[in-house]
């Protein structure tokens, strides 16, 4: 039996729904020696900013049960520095290229997307406006107003698909997704991480190095509300949607893909080893052909709630 685990959604053409989450790898090649990037469908860089930023001071992580919490700060070499270093090499990669940018005004996304948004083998832009770990790294994502206003204008300046990546660290999470998708988003991706800290009481301290004393929670704690999230923006909107929290088997897969997810990302499983997205999108095959799956988009948004 064929099984066919291919999706096609806004613009790209995935050979399995399995991405990699941003800032788990960095771009992709100082994985390609641990994990055969041909066999999973892409890879999302971690956020590149207009300028070079060297992150929170450490400790940057911190492990929980069922998670962890990181404040790396969007450490990054910035478009100058990823242009020079990484851009060459990572527009090679045998999968999906995603390119995540972060900016602190319109203007600096506005520059990311004129400057990587035309690259050859740039298949897409992510537009993290939902970092919980730097100052002024949540405001885009939790202003419905000036998310759409950021989104149409980085519309305007590229053809590639263009994907907005949700924060959960808002009162309502489908308003937001309505404002990226009436800026013009093609997808949308979600979530990143929910805002936690953990603290030593005895030295009375947090455990994290940052400003704040607080980080984001990812990993399969969060998973239930990920999928929530989810559910609720899939009622809500159209366009695709790129599930991640959580995700670490094929199971978990074809949950997000059952509540109306076109693709999902990998992040903190690539912690515990970073080949987990290919293992994942060999699983996916072997569950598929157990289960007598042999067309995988067909099964997506298929959950039944049933009704009192
Ligand atoms: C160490 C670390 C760094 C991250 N850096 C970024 C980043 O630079 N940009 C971004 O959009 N998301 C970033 N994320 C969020 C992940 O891409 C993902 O949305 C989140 O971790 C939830 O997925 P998971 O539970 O599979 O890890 C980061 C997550 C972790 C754990």
């Amino acid at each position: 039996m064929t099984i066919d685990l291919g999706c096609s959604f806004a613009g790209l053409n995935l050979r399995n729904p399995i991405l990699v989450a941003s800032g788990t790898y960095g771009s992709g090649l100082e994985a390609a020696p641990l994990a055969d990037l041909s066999r999973i469908g892409g890879v999302v860089t971690k956020s590149v900013t207009t300028k070079a930023r060297r992150g929170n001071p450490a400790p940057r992580i911190y492990e929980t049960n069922g998670g962890m919490l990181n404040s790396i700060g969007l450490m990054n070499p910035g478009a100058d520095g990823f242009a020079a270093k990484v851009l060459q090499e990572f527009t090679h990669l045998p999968c999906a290229r995603i390119l995540n940018i972060a900016g602190e005004s319109v203007d600096d996304f506005a520059t990311l997307t004129q400057r990587f948004g035309a690259v050859e083998g740039v298949d897409a832009l992510e537009l993290n406006v939902s970092c919980p770990n730097v100052s002024g790294g949540l405001d885009f994502g939790t202003r419905p107003a000036e998310l759409t206003a950021l989104v149409r204008e980085c519309r305007g300046r590229t053809q590639r698909p263009l994907i907005v990546k949700l924060t959960p660290n808002v009162t309502d999470i489908v308003e937001l997704a309505q404002a990226a998708v009436a800026g013009g988003a093609d997808a949308l991706s979600l979530v990143n991480t929910y805002q936690g800290m953990a603290v030593d009481w005895r030295r009375k301290r947090p455990e994290l190095g940052s400003p704040s004393g607080m980080g984001g929670l990812s990993g399969p704690a969060i998973k239930p509300l990920a999928l929530a999230a989810l559910w609720r923006v899939r009622r809500a909107v159209s366009v695709p949607l790129i599930g991640i929290g959580g995700i670490r088997n094929a199971d978990d897969v074809m949950e997000f893909i059952v509540c109306g997810a076109s693709a999902v990302q990998l992040g903190t499983a690539n912690f515990a080893d970073p080949a987990a997205p290919v293992q994942v999108a060999a699983a996916l095959d072997a569950l598929c052909r157990r289960e007598g799956i042999s067309v995988l988009r067909e099964l997506v948004g298929s959950l039944q709630v049933p009704r009192a």
